[in-house]
């Protein structure tokens, strides 16, 4: 199950995720918001990271302006790894080296026909589960 969460800016990009998710049979759970008028990232942020911490979902998209403030916040949370990338090289590179379970994307930064194609790439990409990888993700949550 997929967690979604954006702010304001969001809107046109949320609604061309979700035509693809449901084209391709892919559960979703959309946390907000659903407005067009200002909103605050943090919260939406914070609600999908909840929700794969409490693994009610085990993947989240999360989408804001530059997906700046959207990813930093996430990365607050302990367990949460958000990626926030703009080009599927680091899309496929988040999944196969960092596991990352939150894709961040940026809808004041790139058009709607490549997030999808990024959330694609995201998808269909697996855990590399090298040993290098492995301690590394561990190390990110140590002091
Ligand atoms: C909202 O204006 C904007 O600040 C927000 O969407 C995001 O880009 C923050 O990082």
């Amino acid at each position: 199950m997929i967690a979604i969460g954006n702010d304001h800016t969001a809107y046109e990009m949320k609604k061309a995720i979700m035509e693809y998710l449901d084209k391709n049979g892919i559960a979703y759970k959309d946390y907000g918001c659903n407005e067009i008028l200002a909103s605050d990232y943090p919260k939406y942020a914070k609600l999908v990271g909840r929700a794969i911490q409490n693994k009610e979902c085990n993947m989240g998209i999360i989408i804001c302006g530059t997906g700046i403030g959207i990813s930093i916040t996430a990365n607050k949370m302990k367990g949460i790894r958000a990626a926030l990338c703009h080009d599927c090289f680091s899309a496929e590179a988040a999944r196969l080296h960092n596991d990352a379970n939150v894709l961040a994307l940026g809808a004041r930064v790139i058009g709607t026909g490549l997030a999808v194609k990024i959330l694609d790439t995201f998808l269909h990409t697996d855990f590399s589960k090298d040993e290098r990888h492995i301690s590394r993700i561990k190390m990110m949550e140590e002091d």
